[in-house]
């Protein structure tokens, strides 16, 4: 046998270290030699087909397509006064992923407004260099994925983020796509700026701002100071928040201590706590990745692959698309009811959701050898379920990612769902699922904590950033395939994942 073939052994029957242990020498378990057998050929994930044919456009070059405002318009009405035809429901779902706040809580307009006005040379226009996708045509500077919101903060208007301004974006080949995990969305930064800059531009030196922080603004604060008529706006919105902004400025609101602020301002784009101020804080810092929405196993796939349940988002908590909306709604601190009905053509139009196709062509052959690696190589043994998702949830040394997801939504480490999130019975799983492979060549975030950039780096073709890099961001670990393949190897394989 001229080439190496290998399978992994999750974790060695005995060597294995109880969660929470050190673990010396190694971050991996040990690797076995193996064959690629039929069966791991026919699990290895192939691209889905479609069966019913598309009702929304959603991947475009032009945005305007992708919007389609016209089609839109109007088809949750229509939904509500009994239109339930596959048409009308699908669109409705998709006019909710970009517009529907779900009432949950936002970020003061005001602040919004006062930030364009002033900080426009840091933020973009419309908050474009957030990541954030302009709306074109609006007259408000607010972008796509930030719509008013039903609740308030104290007395003052809020705009709560949708869908949309996480699970769609303008993709490296420069198409707009839904479902694509905007991984440009540098959401610490943008609320780490925000808290700064009230503070600053009211004071420059002002010690609750971190030092860090106060030296990469100073220039923007610097020059917003100099502008005529800088001093009341920035006035005005203090005392705006001061009498009308309710808890705002304490522990509830989006105040940050100086480290937390650090911490937010070191979060690469693409990824977040998912559970901090200014929506539900489970106590513990953690680091997830923005999810790609292709491909979301049905109900029929999860039977047909045999896995407990839908084991959505990274620990694998979520039962069912339907218990992660009424998660998210939640978390997010909603005020108003949603039931199942409501949320129906959301779930629809989310299930729709496929990998845009690649524009320039694979090379088959190279595509086919990448195939058999992923089944030889043991790859198979992890991504056997839809889409490339596992079906099954593994330990975090068995895969040796970083670990401090682990204690996501119970910080106390046993089980229990903290901070009034235990509505469904579910129980956190202290665990890391493999993620779906769809669309994997749009991505350029990867890893449950965003820490690596691509599949070159995945593979050990390419160096690994902050491998030892504290805060919940190391990109250590998965290193399946980085000493055993060669580089043509490693390259088939790139192949074979960016078709699926
Ligand atoms: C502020 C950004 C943000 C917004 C807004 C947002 N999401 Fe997410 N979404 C994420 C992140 C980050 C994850 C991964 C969370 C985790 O597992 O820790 C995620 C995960 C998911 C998952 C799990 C996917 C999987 O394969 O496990 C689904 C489904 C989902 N989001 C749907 C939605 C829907 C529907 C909305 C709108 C109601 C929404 N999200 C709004 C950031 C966001
Ligand atoms: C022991 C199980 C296991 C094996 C073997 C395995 N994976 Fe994974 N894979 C995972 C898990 C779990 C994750 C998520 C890890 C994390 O984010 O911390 C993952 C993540 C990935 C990702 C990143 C996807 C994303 O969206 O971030 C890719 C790509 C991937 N695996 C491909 C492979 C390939 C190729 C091989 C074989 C060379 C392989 N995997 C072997 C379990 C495995």
């Amino acid at each position: 046998m001229n080439r190496r073939y290998f399978v992994l052994l999750a974790c060695m029957v005995s060597a294995c270290p109880e969660p929470g242990q050190p673990i010396d020498g190694f971050d991996q378990p040990p690797l076995v030699l193996f064959d690629a057998s039929d069966e791991a050929m026919s699990a290895v994930p192939r691209p889905w087909s479609e069966t019913s044919p598309p009702v929304t456009h959603d991947a475009d070059p032009d945005l305007l397509v992708v919007l389609e405002r016209e089609a839109l318009e109007g088809a949750c009405d229509a939904y509500r006064a009994g239109d339930h035809r596959r048409e009308t429901r699908l669109r409705c779902g998709k006019w909710m992923f970009f517009y529907e706040s779900f009432g949950t809580v936002g970020i003061p307009s005001h602040l919004l407004e006062v930030f364009q006005d002033w900080f426009q040379p840091y933020f973009g226009p419309s908050f474009a260099k957030m990541g954030f996708v302009p709306n074109p045509g609006a007259e408000d500077r607010i972008p796509l994925g930030l719509v008013p919101s039903t609740q308030r903060m104290g007395e003052m208007n809020t705009h709560a983020l949708t869908c949309a301004a996480c699970h769609f974006g303008q993709m490296p080949d420069g198409r707009y796509a839904v479902g694509y995990p905007n991984h440009q969305l540098a959401y610490g930064r943008f609320f780490a700026a925000m808290v700064a800059l009230i503070r600053l531009g009211m004071n420059p030196e002002d010690e609750a701002v971190h030092p860090v922080l106060r030296e990469a603004l100073g220039p923007e604060v610097h020059q917003a100071r100099q502008q005529p008529g800088f001093f009341i706006a920035i006035g005005g919105l203090g005392l705006n928040v001061m009498t009308r902004g309710g808890d705002i400025l304490t522990e509830g609101g989006i105040n940050l201590s100086p480290a937390e602020q650090l911490q937010f301002w070191q979060l690469r784009s693409g990824t977040m706590d998912f559970l901090t101020k200014p929506m539900t804080d489970d106590g513990v810092w953690t680091v997830s990745r923005i999810i790609s929405l292709w491909n979301l196993p049905t109900q029929e796939h999860i039977e047909d692959a045999s896995m407990p349940h839908a084991l959505l988002s990274w620990t694998g908590i979520g039962e069912s698309l339907m218990s992660f909306l009424h998660g998210f709604v939640a978390i997010s601190g909603s005020a108003e009811a949603w039931e199942d009905g409501d949320l129906a053509p959301l779930a629809e139009y989310i299930y729709s959701l496929r990998p845009p196709p690649a524009l320039d062509p694979h090379d088959p052959d190279a595509v086919e050898r990448g195939a058999t690696l992923f089944a030889s190589t043991g790859c198979v043994d992890c991504h056997d379920g839809p889409s490339g998702e596992g079906r099954e949830l593994y330990r975090f040394e068995t895969i040796g990612t970083d670990t401090a997801m682990r204690a996501i939504y119970s910080p106390d480490d046993d089980g229990k769902l903290c901070c009034g999130l235990d509505v469904n019975g579910e129980r956190a799983t202290g665990m890391i699922k493999s993620p779906r492979l769809a669309g994997q060549r749009y991505r350029t975030r990867l890893l449950h904590n965003g820490a690596l950039d691509s599949l070159e780096q995945l593979l050990c073709l390419a160096e690994r950033p902050m491998e030892d890099l504290e805060m919940a961001q190391s990109s250590k670990g998965h290193r399946f395939g980085c000493d055993e393949l060669s580089a043509p190897e490693k390259h088939d394989l790139i192949q074979y994942l960016e078709h699926l």
